[in-house]
């Protein structure tokens, strides 16, 4: 009871019911929804461009890079391992929807990515600067929320370091190849998650305070950091022809649910807690295929084409007030906060050491 405070029980039953509502519209009621904008049918021939996704081992990244590689995409799969890379890459050649041409296109780094440590983050950014010589889009994706407090190997809250700071690190030392594949896009996948962080939640004083910890506005701080880089980063590279862009994908089955099952499992069995958290995915939850496809979109070059930068979207593809179903995943106040967003970026650059 001491972890799941009254606070953190109220956000995770407003999360749940806001979830319910928007995941009726992204899956079950679909058929009743006005046709909707763009599907990953409208993805066009990618043949020639090149993707980095994180945490593409599974979930939201396993199902976008299988998407990009059957439009004849590169795709590198960041993962924290050098053998879950290399994994993943068989994994996606063995699909069967992959046309054999494209299986060669499915690259596993020679080096991990382990986003809790900016160390390991660095010397990826360098291994990627060394072996590729332009990247088109960069897909922000692994993220994690764990029931615990812990801190990051850099001594920082572990989901900020790894949701948030890892990702500005990447992102950043990443800048000169997206510079050199540009029109380039960089998504930063968020959630619906950060209307749950608190109002005061940049006051870094209490980050790396365990006895000020609660889950829900710790994930919350995290995912409100995702689209307040994405809107700082998107002002500051514009004349790059670099855009960026950030994405709720929708309530997904993924392996997100594991840390659904440890909360369950404290109130009952392990083995009812999972079935519980199963039949909440399957009655609810959208496909990965389906969940991916918001981010998915915001990679197309249609994106830069039609100059979206700096926007917050939802599902399907849609901008966050473009549909009225879609308010229950819209951007808070504070993430529409240029100020914020400033005052983000500049904590975050003295922290890592990083600007641009
Ligand atoms: N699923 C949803 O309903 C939902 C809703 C809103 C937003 N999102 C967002 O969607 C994104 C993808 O989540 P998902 O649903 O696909 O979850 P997932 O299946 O749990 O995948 C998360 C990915 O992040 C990776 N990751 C976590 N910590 C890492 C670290 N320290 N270093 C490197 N990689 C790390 C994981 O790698 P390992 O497998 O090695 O742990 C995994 O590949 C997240 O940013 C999440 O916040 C998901």
């Amino acid at each position: 009871m001491t972890l799941l405070s009254c606070a953190t029980i109220v956000a995770l039953v407003v999360v749940v019911v806001s979830v319910a509502i928007n995941l009726s519209f992204d899956a079950k009621l679909r058929k009743y929804w006005p046709v909707p904008e763009w599907s990953v049918e409208d993805i066009p021939s990618l043949e020639g461009q090149t993707a980095l996704v994180t945490g593409a081992n599974t979930g939201l990244g396993y199902a976008t890079s299988l998407e990009l590689l059957k439009h004849g995409a590169k795709v590198i799969v960041a993962t924290r391992s050098e053998k879950k890379g290399i994994d993943t890459v068989k994994r996606l050649q063995a699909e069967p929807d992959l046309p054999a041409k494209y299986r060669e296109n499915a690259i596993a780094p020679k080096v991990a990515l382990e986003l809790s440590s900016l160390k390991s983050v660095a010397e990826f950014a360098e291994y990627i600067k060394d072996t590729e010589p332009q990247l088109n889009m960069l897909i922000n994706n692994a993220g994690l929320n764990p029931l615990n407090f812990s801190l990051s190997e850099d001594g920082y809250e572990l989901r900020f370091a790894v949701n948030h700071m890892a990702h500005y690190a990447l992102t950043l030392a990443l800048v000169p190849l997206l510079e050199a594949g540009a029109p380039a896009r960089v998504v930063v996948v968020s959630s619906l998650g950060h209307q749950f962080a608190a109002k005061d939640c940049f006051d870094f004083s209490t980050l790396n305070d365990e006895s000020k910890y609660e889950m829900m506005p710790a994930y919350g701080r995290s995912k409100l950091a995702n689209i307040l880089f994405a809107r700082s980063l998107a002002r500051k590279v514009k004349d790059k022809q670099i855009y960026v862009n950030s994405a709720h994908p929708g309530f997904v089955a993924t392996d997100f649910g594991r840390e659904l099952v440890d909360m369950a499992a404290e109130y009952m069995s392990r083995e009812n807690a999972e079935s519980l958290v199963k039949s909440v995915f399957g009655a609810f939850a959208m496909s990965p295929q389906d969940g991916a496809a918001t981010q998915l979109f915001l990679a197309m070059p249609e994106v830069a084409e039609r100059n979206i930068t700096g926007e917050y979207y939802v599902p399907m593809a849609r901008k966050h007030d473009s549909h009225f179903f879609a308010l229950a995943g819209g951007a808070s106040p504070e993430a529409l906060d240029d100020e914020l967003a400033e005052k983000l970026w500049q904590w975050t650059a003295k922290e890592t050491g990083i600007d641009l």
